[in-house]
């Protein structure tokens, strides 16, 4: 079996109905604090973005977002779901570790959700690195971090706001910090935060 640091592992899921992470809307925490608390528009990006269900609707409100995804099968979805929507939401096939590259200072905010859970835990200092690199100094990080819960194995990984904190400090600042509505099979399972870059 492919690692989940390969796209291969990701687009077999995806092709046998192993995507159990699938909602078939936008994310509720993200509805809710766009919708209450809207950070200011811009080039939003969307790391690991599936079907892209979170990047339609940031494009509904009003933002330039641009979905990351490896699997190919993830991107096809995204794209024949957007395009009858006529939302301005880009979608471009890459491996997130690869961004820095290209990317460098090109987003104003940055959503995350059910990625940092889905890479390699080895290597979530290297996932902080380049989301640092991609965001413009100032710019804004809103994460619902899932799961928290002790299980080990994974995907899903687990992750604690203990760690959270440690490994975004220094590049980002925590403002803000919330219990998000979650979907029903995610309640008390999720924490979410709004990091700003450092300058
Ligand atoms: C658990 S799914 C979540 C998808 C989406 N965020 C959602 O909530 O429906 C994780 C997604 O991240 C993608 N992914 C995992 N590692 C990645 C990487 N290194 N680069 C790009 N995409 C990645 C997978 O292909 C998959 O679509």
């Amino acid at each position: 079996m492919a690692s989940v640091s390969a796209p291969e592992f990701w687009t077999d899921l995806y092709a046998r109905g192993g995507d159990g992470w699938e909602l078939g809307q936008p994310a509720p925490p993200l509805v809710d604090f766009v919708e209450r608390t809207p950070p200011p528009l811009g080039r939003v990006a969307v790391p690991g973005c599936g079907r892209g269900h979170d990047v339609r609707f940031l494009a509904r409100h009003g933002y330039d977002p641009v979905g990351f995804d490896f699997s190919p099968a993830a991107l096809h979805a995204a794209r024949a779901l957007a395009r009858p929507e006529g939302v301005r939401a880009a979608f471009v096939e890459r491996d997130i570790f690869s961004l820095g590259r290209d990317f460098a200072n090109a987003f104003d905010g940055l959503w995350e959700y059910t990625c940092f859970c889905a890479i390699d835990p080895a290597r979530r200092a290297e996932y902080v690195r380049v989301m640092a690199t991609i965001l413009r100094p100032g710019g804004w990080l809103l994460a619902c971090f899932y799961p928290l819960r002790r299980r080990s194995a994974g995907p899903p990984f687990p992750v604690t706001p203990s760690e959270v904190r440690r490994r975004f400090a220094p590049a980002f600042r925590i403002e803000r910090t919330l219990a998000p509505r979650s979907a029903p099979r995610r309640q008390s399972q999720e924490w979410m935060v709004l990091l700003r870059r450092t300058c």
